[in-house]
């Protein structure tokens, strides 16, 4: 089997002062997770080695940098998922420096979907790295908060697909949700079905875009199911976004890998930031524009 990994950045428009950093982060996370390949390690832990670079970057709406809710707190969502059909998610947590790997925890203890004081005890009591919920707010988020700025260039959500040399599949997606989201609110990310999926069977995928148009045409799971009778994840990606957009109003995108390593992405959004990477490479790919 061809190990192959590839993340996104967020389906939303791109300024082009951003684009150097999108791709700089997006690389970096490739990089990152194909080490752990590399090394010998599974899809599970690529997906978040990855995702945590991502989450650190204050490039991207997860983690740190995060885009703030109504109250001026960032609150995450994430969930990871491997293609055994084991998963594990959180919602609504403060103060998690990489909730990717809160939700790894999870999976690896017992599958279940985490939420707030809940989750953030689950993250105490299993070591995970906490911080004050303040240091997770950038600057730049909350100068734009203060002044109530429409923000046009923060890539929604980022995510991580692999396929690791055993033929196993992984995808992780971590989010600070939508800008001035009312507390509370959680969007696709962390729902198995809409925010990601993975099925060793036939492939895997990570999402982003507007949680509440993802949810009601469960776009990860619906983009696995196009992969059926050996179609491209690139055009099963495609008809995935497309069936969204005939169905309900918003900006989404996706990123596929089948069984057989072959990628795919697809997004309605101006840009989207993505990068890849396999064996049969010398570099990884990004792009904020396909
Ligand atoms: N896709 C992220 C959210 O809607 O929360």
């Amino acid at each position: 089997m061809i190990p192959t990994i590839i993340v996104h950045g967020g389906a939303k428009t791109i300024k082009d002062d951003k684009v150097a950093a999108n791709h700089t982060g997006c690389t970096a996370a490739v990089e990152a997770g194909w080490a752990v390949l590399l090394g010998g390690g599974t899809a599970a832990e690529a997906v978040e080695a990855a995702i945590r670079v991502l989450e650190a970057d204050q490039t991207f709406n997860a983690a740190l940098g995060a885009t703030l809710n109504s109250d001026g707190e960032v609150e995450l969502d994430a969930a990871i998922m491997e293609g055994s059909l084991n998963w594990g998610a959180v919602a609504a947590v403060q103060g998690v420096r990489h909730p990717i790997s809160v939700a790894r925890k999870i999976m690896d203890d017992k599958p279940r979907l985490l939420v707030a004081r809940g989750a953030e005890r689950f993250a105490v009591d299993s070591g995970a790295e906490m911080c004050k919920k303040e240091d997770l707010i950038a600057e730049e988020q909350w100068q734009q908060w203060k002044k109530d700025e429409k923000v046009i260039d923060r890539p929604n959500t980022v995510g991580c697909v692999v396929l690791d040399a055993s033929g196993i599949l992984a995808a992780g997606t971590s989010t600070g949700g939508t800008t001035k989201q009312q507390q509370g609110r959680v969007g696709d990310s962390a729902v198995i079905g809409c925010g990601l999926y993975a099925d060793n069977k036939i492939g895997a995928c990570s999402t982003t875009g507007d949680g509440e148009s993802i949810i009601p045409v469960v776009l990860a799971k619906t983009a696995i199911d196009f992969l059926v009778g050996d179609r491209h994840p690139d055009e099963a990606a495609q008809m995935a976004i497309d069936a969204l957009a005939s169905k309900v109003k918003g900006e989404a995108g996706c990123i596929l890998i089948d069984n057989q390593g072959r990628i795919g992405w697809a997004y309605n959004s101006q840009n989207m930031a993505v990068a890849y990477m396999n064996t049969d490479m010398d570099r990884t790919a990004v792009f904020t524009r396909k």
